[in-house]
């Protein structure tokens, strides 16, 4: 059979770890052959090591360095990977960190620095991805001519104390996601985003590294589960797949329950 997304050209951003990771394997799996982005040299030997696995696994990838929050660095990944696989089908927006502070102690600094990568790299990427889907138009591999799928966060949704960086960088990614995919609905480009709850990465390492943490955020998950990086990136390949073709400008809850206002479980 077919595979979903074979003679796919896909790049995922901040993939040498975590949910990236875990998008890029399961795109891979699915025939995608996969860009598997990692921002700085210091990153690059474990972005190394997940495209070893892919191929390993009987996949294709490479690695490519570029700091998404620079127009420069996006607009050469696009143009290098353009040069090397003839187009880019698949763009995961998903690169993103926090830097947590209280409100009144975060610093411009790393206010910059989320918005930075969170919200303006996923502009930058998106941009250019667009540029590429609207030259080429459609090809034989998919209905779409593109697709585009934004890591958002619960976060889009849920306000979050000491985290206002954060909180907003995703709020901004749902309706930048909302209003380009209204844009570029005709022209038969697919943009979606994906708002994962608690999924285990290094991002959220001190929320469930013991037993204590561990319970009390599962008070926050009505499924009783931390997530894992693949029910984000089976997530990713449907919408990223025809099987989605209908769906446009939608968030997919990725959580768990967690946005179903677990406080009120029994009580409210
Ligand atoms: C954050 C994680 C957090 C999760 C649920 C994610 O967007 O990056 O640190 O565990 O939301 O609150």
């Amino acid at each position: 059979m077919k595979r979903k997304l074979e003679g796919q050209i896909a790049i995922v951003t901040g993939a040498s770890s975590g949910i990236g990771a875990g998008c890029s394997k399961e795109l891979a799996k699915a025939g995608a052959t996969v860009v598997v982005n990692y921002p700085i040299a210091q990153t690059r030997e474990m972005a190394e090591k997940v495209v070893e696995e892919i191929v390993a696994d009987g996949g294709r990838a490479i690695s490519y360095q570029c700091d998404v929050s620079k127009e420069e660095d996006v607009k050469r990944m696009f143009a290098d990977t353009i040069g090397q696989f003839g187009t880019v089908d698949i763009l995961v927006n998903n690169a993103g960190l926090q830097k947590d502070a209280p409100f009144t102690e975060m610093t411009l600094d790393q206010w910059n620095f989320v918005l930075g990568v969170n919200l303006t790299g996923q502009f930058l990427c998106a941009r250019e991805a667009i540029k590429e889907f609207l030259r080429r138009i459609r090809r034989e591999v998919s209905c779409a001519a593109g697709k585009i799928i934004c890591m958002s966060s619960v976060h889009e949704v849920i306000p979050w104390a000491g985290h206002a960086n954060y909180a907003a960088s995703k709020g901004g990614v749902m309706l930048m996601m909302k209003t380009i995919a209204q844009e570029f609905a005709p022209k038969m480009i697919r943009i979606n985003s994906i708002a994962p709850g608690a999924i285990a990465t290094p991002i959220n390492h001190d929320a469930w590294d013991t037993q204590s943490h561990l319970q009390e955020l599962l008070k926050l998950i009505p499924q009783k589960r931390v997530g894992q990086v693949e029910d984000i990136g089976k997530a990713a390949v449907w919408l990223a797949s025809d099987d989605s073709d209908y769906v446009n400008g939608t968030t997919l809850f990725v959580d768990g329950g967690m946005t179903l206002y677990p406080g009120f479980e029994d009580n409210g």
